[in-house]
């Protein structure tokens, strides 16, 4: 059996949607907190179970009788997410899994961009149990950026100009080929043992400004703000200081350059190219 953490949300939700199409609804279970929101799941023939990355004792029972185990990365930012994390990997291991997959981040050594350090940390975690324990093996999912276009871009179409800080190529991808990948290597044969990297080919934000030059027929341009000008702006209008800290992390960690390899991985997956940033541009307008 195949169990899913996370799966009411977006990404690893689609998942399973994937995992649907490739494996018995019967091998797939999902553990989660709140089991009223799995309810189409379970319609599916899909094994729901509640479990959260704070109650180990039901996380375990949710994990019971699964070879693999994907484990989002908490979206809880006030918890001890290293811990929770631990937690979880602590009762995919007493379950008896024998592949613990992670939903981590693209070059997570680059400590610039805050939440490397919690998707390092856990890496070492999910090392650490591996070597600890016979039969154990692991999976970090590195996956590219993904989320809200505007967040990256800022107020473009109000504006005419993408106005950010300094920023090198950033691997923006498609969530929902995010969720296809780690669908494909659930239920493949292939073995994928420690990191891979699933990211689209990375682009900058000039790259931007001319896509979406192209897409919409205006003339958009790229501007570089000052970093503190930059955030100072995002507090005064509201956004969370940690979130503007985080994107400004983003954009600092692209400069040194930690996003810019290539990583075919995704392709390869696919037999098909992923979706580009042009793409998701195109799609982003259309919603
Ligand atoms: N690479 C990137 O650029 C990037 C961007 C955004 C996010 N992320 C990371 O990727 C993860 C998945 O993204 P997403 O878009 O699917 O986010 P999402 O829709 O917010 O889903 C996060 C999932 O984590 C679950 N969760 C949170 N705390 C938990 C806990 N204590 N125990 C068990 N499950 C818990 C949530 O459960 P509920 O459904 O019960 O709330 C939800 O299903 C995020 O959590 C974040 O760590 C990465």
């Amino acid at each position: 059996m195949i169990v899913v953490t996370g799966a009411t949300g977006t990404l690893n939700g689609a998942t399973v949607e994937h995992l649907l199409d490739r494996v018995p609804a019967e091998n797939i279970g999902v553990s989660v907190r709140d089991v009223t929101k799995a309810q189409h799941l379970a319609e599916h023939g899909i094994r729901v179970r509640q479990g959260s990355y704070d109650d180990p004792v039901a996380l375990r029972d949710s994990f019971e009788g699964a070879e693999q185990v994907l484990l989002v990365s908490s979206s809880d930012m006030s918890a001890d997410v290293v811990g929770q994390h631990r937690a979880a990997i602590e009762a995919a291991v007493a379950a008896g899994a024998t592949r613990i997959l992670y939903t981590s981040q693209q070059n997570p050594v680059d400590t610039s961009y805050p939440p490397a350090a919690m998707h390092a940390a856990t890496e070492a975690t999910l090392a650490g149990a591996a070597l600890t324990n016979a039969g154990v093996t692991w999976t970090a999912l590195r996956n590219g950026f993904f989320g809200d276009l505007d967040q990256l871009l800022g107020p473009w179409r109000q504006t005419g100009v993408i106005a950010q800080p300094a920023a090198g190529p950033i691997p923006w991808t498609d969530r929902r080929d995010l969720a296809e990948a780690a669908a494909v290597i659930l239920a493949g044969d292939r073995p994928f043992d420690g990191p891979v990297t699933l990211a689209a080919p990375p682009v900058t934000l000039h790259d931007f400004a001319a896509i979406l030059t192209e897409a919409t027929g205006r003339t958009i341009e790229r501007v570089v703000v000052d970093d503190a000008q930059w955030l100072a702006g995002r507090i005064a209008e509201g956004m969370p200081e940690f979130v503007a800290e985080m994107t400004l992390g983003m954009f600092r960690a692209s400069r040194n350059g930690s996003y810019a390899e290539p990583a075919p991985l995704l392709g390869d997956l696919f037999g098909r190219e992923p979706r580009s940033a042009a793409q998701q541009v195109i799609d982003h307008i259309a919603t």
